[in-house]
């Protein structure tokens, strides 16, 4: 790759590693947090790639977690109507998730990810040593992604592998580079099968209906220590499994076996309200497709199906 083309967008908070990794390239540093996750920064960002004289042959190297990647690969996808980025991803969360999906963007008054494109990074490259500086709540959050994808896909036993790793108190980054490199391929897998969502795709939201229900939950009730998205899924994940056992899907068992992989990582398997609290912010899911929600459950580790539900207990019509 042609030095000069190349642009490093980085989030401040992992400034060495970023500044080494652009060997004296021209780099902006953001801060990654999501108020800051605007328009305001991508057109900072452009502007900055304007200044510097970047042309339709640039390339925007985006080095952070996943507001960095969002932004920045935003910035990059309408910069002179689109150039070309890379995402060397700092956080687990956005090696195994956010930073291969294609999806860039922005929160819009206070709204998360309202405005956006789909756009794939050229690559993504994942250097796992970055992960040692990453906090450790952090880097759980990640791990319940990473779980959640193996339940999706377990290929060679790297859903066993994975729990085993995440529960030592030491993580052995060496050895889990692999298993993200093959959580990172199963989501680029499915996403470049259908990268607008409309089916295949809605497999990776495994955990997420409870997730989002949860979050809003925590917003909405102004939750002292709200859980990261990561626990949250970790909570969704059993959920899911609950169902899939009330359903019939899988063998009971299954969400007692889920909850004491997850808890040994270190993540959080138990609901922190009343389900029943939870009730509107399902319902406005279901509201949003037609009274369904395409509930992601669990039919064994490595094999997940969508059924069509219009509650929590019924099949739909
Ligand atoms: N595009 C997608 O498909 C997709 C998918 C999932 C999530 N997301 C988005 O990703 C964002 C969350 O991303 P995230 O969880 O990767 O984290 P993040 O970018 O919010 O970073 C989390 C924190 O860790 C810091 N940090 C990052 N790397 C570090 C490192 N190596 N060492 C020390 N500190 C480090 C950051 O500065 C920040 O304070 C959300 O905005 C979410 O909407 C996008
Ligand atoms: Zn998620």
């Amino acid at each position: 790759m042609d030095k000069k083309k190349i642009y490093v967008v980085y989030d401040r908070n992992v400034e060495e590693f970023a500044l080494k990794l652009a060997e004296g390239r021209p780099a902006f540093p953001i801060i990654a947090d999501e108020e800051h996750k605007t328009m305001d920064t991508v057109l900072d960002i452009c502007r900055w790639l304007l200044a510097q004289g970047a042309d339709r042959d640039a390339v925007v190297w985006a080095v952070g977690g996943g507001v960095t990647t969002d932004l920045a690969g935003f910035a990059a996808s309408i910069y002179k109507r689109g150039v070309r980025y890379a995402n060397f991803p700092t956080t687990l969360l956005c090696q195994v998730d956010a930073g291969v999906g294609g999806k860039t963007g922005v929160n819009l008054d206070g709204y998360k990810n309202m405005v956006g494109v789909i756009k794939f990074p050229i690559y993504t490259r994942i250097l796992p040593e970055v992960l040692k500086t990453l906090p450790p709540r952090e880097l759980r959050s990640g791990a319940a992604e990473m779980l959640k994808t193996f339940i999706i896909e377990n290929k060679n036993g790297n859903y066993e592998k994975a729990v085993r790793l995440l529960s030592e108190p030491e993580i052995d980054f060496g050895a889990l580079a692999p298993l993200i490199e093959a959580a990172s391929a199963v989501k680029r897998k499915i996403v470049e099968q259908d990268p607008y969502e409309e089916n295949l795709r809605r497999l990776l939201n495994l955990g997420h209906t409870y997730a989002h229900a949860i979050e809003w939950h925590q917003r909405t009730h102004g939750a002292p220590d709200p859980m990261t998205h990561g626990e949250a899924v970790a909570v969704g994940i059993v959920q899911a499994a609950l169902l899939s056992e009330r359903l019939g899907v899988c063998k009971s068992g299954l969400a007692d076996k889920l909850r004491g992989d997850l808890q040994s990582c270190g993540l959080p398997t138990e609901l922190p309200c009343p389900e029943e609290e939870l009730e509107p912010a399902l319902w406005k899911d279901k509201k949003a497709e037609k009274g369904i929600i395409h509930f992601v459950l669990i039919k064994k580790i490595g094999k997940v199906i969508i059924k069509d539900l219009d509650d929590l207990h019924q099949p739909a019509e």
